[in-house]
């Protein structure tokens, strides 16, 4: 089946079978779908938590607003971005990218010093605005290699951030949650949405040709 295929198949899961689980390997492809996401400047500002516990996942769904959804489905990816930017963490990406290619540290030293004096004229909460956007790039390409896999997922940002923060210790890790991807297998019965059409504005409405 091609990616389009694919993509009208998906939907926005309101019900999963519990009782069925996305393999490891599955999970990993997933996984690495969204770790090839690009990012402004290959910065990767976010982490992704994968939550398979059901006791955490049963913590989490206090505030949430499908509750059920996170609880019966088989994994919860946690898209959480970092809080702020800072030159130490420049660094380490640049560092690690130089390394990896076999360059000397230092090579993109007068891109990374424009990055420091970009991000060092900003507040936090700009830092967070840009890390945030960052992730849904990988939450949509994990959502479309989910669907090549035929795995149903949803996405969620109706989710409380403080309760999932905390119980995780995001804040210890410099992390903020931004985003939820339910994964699992959908109830065909409970699934009300599963019956439905998929509504998309008409394409020349929604593409503007100049
Ligand atoms: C960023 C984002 C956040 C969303 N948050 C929720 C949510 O909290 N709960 C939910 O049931 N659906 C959520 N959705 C699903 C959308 O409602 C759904 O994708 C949209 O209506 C299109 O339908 P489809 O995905 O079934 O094609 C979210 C989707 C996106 C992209």
């Amino acid at each position: 089946m091609s990616l389009i295929e694919n993509l009208q198949w998906r939907h926005a899961v309101k019900a999963y079978d519990p009782s069925k689980k996305v393999t490891e390997e599955n999970l990993n492809t997933i996984l690495e779908a969204a770790r090839l996401a690009p990012t402004s400047s290959g910065l990767q500002p976010f982490r992704i938590i994968v939550v398979e516990n059901q006791e955490l996942k049963e913590k989490m769904m206090a505030g949430a607003l499908n509750p059920e959804v996170m609880r019966d489905s088989s994994h919860v990816l946690v898209f959480a971005a970092w809080d702020s930017y800072s030159n130490e963490k420049i660094d380490k990406v640049y560092d690690y990218h130089t390394d990896v290619r076999d360059l000397p540290r230092g090579r993109f030293n007068s891109y990374t010093d424009k990055l420091k004096e970009i991000y060092g004229a900003q507040t936090p909460e700009e830092h967070f605005a840009h890390t945030a956007r960052q992730t849904y790039i990988a939450l949509g390409l994990a959502m479309a290699q989910a669907a090549e896999l035929k795995i149903d997922s949803t996405p969620a940002e109706g989710f409380s951030n403080e309760v999932v923060d905390e119980i995780l210790g995001l804040k210890e890790l410099g992390l903020k949650s931004v985003s939820l991807l339910y994964l699992g297998y959908r109830d065909e019965k409970n699934d009300w949405l599963s019956t439905m059409k998929k509504v998309r504005i008409p394409m020349e409405e929604f593409i503007i040709k100049k």
